[in-house]
């Protein structure tokens, strides 16, 4: 007479549950091995508050007010802006920081350009430009104002916001809106 029932096999058992447990374990290693290299490559959240970012320095850590603020009055201090953009921050006579950065960006090509202590101008090294101290076209070939963003000072943090009203250099409505 044939035996159809299931054949129970001990050692088939053991072989499945050392399968998994084995599978199991080299999951764990694997996965507990690349998280610090996913970590790595996935970027931390930006800590925003209503679209504004904190101003931070060339490693990415967000720079304290003070750190700014003790610098003599007139300083340029260039910082990290939104998307990452160099935006300049200025030190005004009371003490406090000007309500508006200026993008290191020029309006004609996009060249970076430094702050020029002596001739109170920004002036870009690639085609001449020359800007006022408050990103007002001096001499092309740029045609453009700088662009601006919102600064706002809470205790320590250095908030940057974009400037979405009325340039109040021209009065009229940005040109990078
Ligand atoms: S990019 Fe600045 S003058 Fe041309």
């Amino acid at each position: 007479m044939e035996n159809n029932l299931p054949i129970e096999n001990p050692s088939l058992s053991r072989r499945q549950l050392l399968n998994f447990l084995t599978g199991a374990v080299v999951a764990t290693t694997a996965g507990a091995s690349l998280y610090p290299a996913l970590k790595f490559f996935i970027p931390p959240q930006e800590k925003t508050q209503g679209g504004a970012i904190l101003a931070k320095d060339v490693l990415g850590n967000p720079i304290p007010a003070g750190q700014i603020l003790a610098n003599p009055a007139g300083t340029r201090a260039l910082v990290a802006g939104l998307a990452g953009e160099p935006t300049y921050l200025t030190v005004r006579d009371d003490g406090t920081l000007h309500p508006w950065g200026i993008v290191d960006n020029c309006t004609h090509l996009g060249c970076t350009f430094p702050w020029n202590e002596i001739d109170q101008q920004f002036q870009c090294p690639c085609h001449g430009s020359r800007y006022s101290p408050e990103g007002v076209v001096l001499r092309g070939p740029a045609n453009l104002p700088l662009k601006l963003v919102r600064v706002t000072v809470e205790g320590e943090a250095i908030w940057l916001s974009p400037w979405t009203e009325n340039d109040p250099r021209t009065g009229n409505n940005p040109w990078w809106v």
